[in-house]
């Protein structure tokens, strides 16, 4: 995957970015933030890298609240936005323009790496994630999110397709040009849609000491919105296992936390 310039899709992306503020990115940030510290320390020494900023809400935060995070991502419109949204909040980003799949991201360099929503778009996923055990200090953390192809829904497609994330690669193409046009290869697409399963092992296969699913991240005293059938819900999938995996099975999206 090449660095595009001037791409009509992202200045559609950044149409609706543009409408937010960066207050409405805080109760997701403060979220990772908590979800990360049960398991890593953050202090002012602490090094982060965020790959794939999109309009640099994570490390513009990280910024405001003392902690150092840099950032990259490999849209040039998204990138310059990133630094005006920061301007405009009085913060300068760290951001550089670039593909994790080439760019040089350093060995043994960072504490902590999250990449948000990236990943379903990075073509060569597995060099990508590679690059990034690479870059992180021996005890250092990978926050990842992104697709779950068993979803019943989802956010990749315009259309309300049930179990898009299913359909045979080939498919999902022909579907997503024929919505937003051939630009979509260039930039955007979701390539990979994860097994979540599948991702575990790995993850594991590049080493990392422990890779921990979402239920392992999310306790029933972690949930942002504290609904009460959502707390029986977790109780139960703690409680027993095979809930467990029918849960990861269908939940919107495959979220990680692995520990080098
Ligand atoms: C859906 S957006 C998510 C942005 C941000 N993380 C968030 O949660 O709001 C995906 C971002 O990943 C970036 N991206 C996609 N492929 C990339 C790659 N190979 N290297 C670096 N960034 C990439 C895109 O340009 C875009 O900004």
């Amino acid at each position: 995957m090449k660095v595009h310039y001037d791409l009509p899709l992202a200045e559609g992306y950044l149409g609706n970015q543009r409408k937010l503020t960066l207050q409405h990115f805080v109760p997701a940030f403060k979220s990772i933030l908590k979800r990360i510290q049960k398991f890593k320390k953050i202090d002012p020494g602490t090094k982060i890298l965020e790959v794939g900023t999109g309009i640099g809400w994570f490390p513009i935060l990280c910024k405001k609240h003392g902690i150092s995070c840099t950032g990259l991502d490999i849209c040039p419109q998204l990138v310059d936005y990133a630094f005006e949204f920061g301007g405009r909040n009085g913060i300068e980003p760290d951001i550089r323009l670039g593909n994790i799949e080439d760019e040089d991201i350093g060995h043994s360099t960072y504490d902590i790496i999250v990449a948000l929503s990236t990943f379903e778009h990075v073509e060569q996923w597995q060099r990508g994630l590679r690059k990034i055990y690479s870059a992180l200090k021996p005890g250092g953390l990978f926050y990842f999110y992104s697709s779950n192809r068993f979803s019943p829904l989802s956010g990749e497609c315009t259309m309300p397709l049930p179990f898009y994330g299913l359909l045979p690669k080939r498919w999902r193409y022909r579907i997503q040009i024929s919505q937003l046009g051939e630009e979509i290869m260039k930039w955007g697409m979701d390539f990979n849609q994860f097994n979540p399963f599948q991702l575990k092992r790995f993850f594991s296969g590049l080493g990392y000491q422990r890779v921990i699913d979402q239920f392992g991240i999310v306790g029933p005293n972690d949930l942002i919105q504290r609904k009460r059938w959502k707390v029986v819900v977790l109780k139960l999938i703690h409680r027993v296992k095979p809930l467990r995996y029918v849960g990861l099975a269908f939940l919107p999206g495959t979220c990680f936390i692995c520990i080098k």
